[in-house]
């Protein structure tokens, strides 16, 4: 049944809501690192990760509002200091409404794969996509992406570790036998419980002599 539409602001705001470049230290009312989970979808990671690390502010950014507005209800719910969620598109976001080199990590998991040839130019990762996560990300920041699809998975690796900014890294190992808690997003246990291959990225933007 479609949950009904409540003004969950502040925890869910549509960015076009938002004026200019937006000021995290206004948004969450502290100096605290920045995390983005692009695509956050429904929220798992987004929500677990403000329980589990409640000294940095989490932000999701979401193209489809209903699957934000899920997420921002579990935030609301908790009455969460440290996450919030944006309604909007994160080209946008990255390349207009955020301050360059402001955010600490972007995580991207499971990005829609856009299975057809002819429609794999409206997937995520693109040169221009990894250009904004450079000017997004601090020095030493980070990007985490996971996908189960495989193709995918080595474009984005291609992007991502030849692009001069970011280091790549080998990622943590995934814990084995995952229960119900363990998984990292919706996406994760989805596409686990169907037996799927998870492939893992992990890159740092380069330190930079001043
Ligand atoms: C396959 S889902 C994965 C959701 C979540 N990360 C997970 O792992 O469960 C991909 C999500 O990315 C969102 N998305 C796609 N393009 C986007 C964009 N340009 N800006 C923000 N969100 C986007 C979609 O609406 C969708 O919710």
């Amino acid at each position: 049944m479609p949950l009904p539409i409540v003004d969950l602001r502040p925890y869910f705001t549509p960015l076009r809501e938002f004026e200019g470049v937006l000021d995290w230290e206004q948004i969450f009312g502290n100096d605290g690192p920045v995390e983005l989970d692009i695509g956050c979808g429904r929220g798992k990671f987004l929500f677990d990760s403000t329980v589990a690390h409640p000294a940095t502010n989490w932000v999701g950014v979401e193209l489809d509002f209903t699957e934000g507005r899920r997420g921002a209800r579990r935030l609301a719910k908790r009455v969460s200091t440290n996450g919030r969620v944006i309604g909007g598109d994160a080209h946008e976001l990255l390349m207009r409404r955020v301050k360059r080199h402001s955010v600490a990590a972007a995580h991207v998991y499971f990005p829609d794969p856009w299975w057809k040839r002819k429609h794999h130019k409206r997937r995520l990762f693109t040169d221009e996509f990894a250009d904004l996560l450079a000017s997004t990300v601090m020095q030493g920041g980070f990007v985490h992406s996971w996908t189960d699809v495989e193709d995918y998975y080595h474009v984005i690796r291609a992007l991502m570790n030849h692009h001069p900014e970011f280091t790549p890294l080998p990622p943590p190992p995934e814990p084995a036998g995952l229960s119900d808690g363990d998984y990292l997003t919706s996406f994760h246990r989805r596409r686990k419980l169907a037996g799927s291959t998870i492939w893992r990225g992990l890159w740092q933007r380069r330190w930079r002599r001043t």
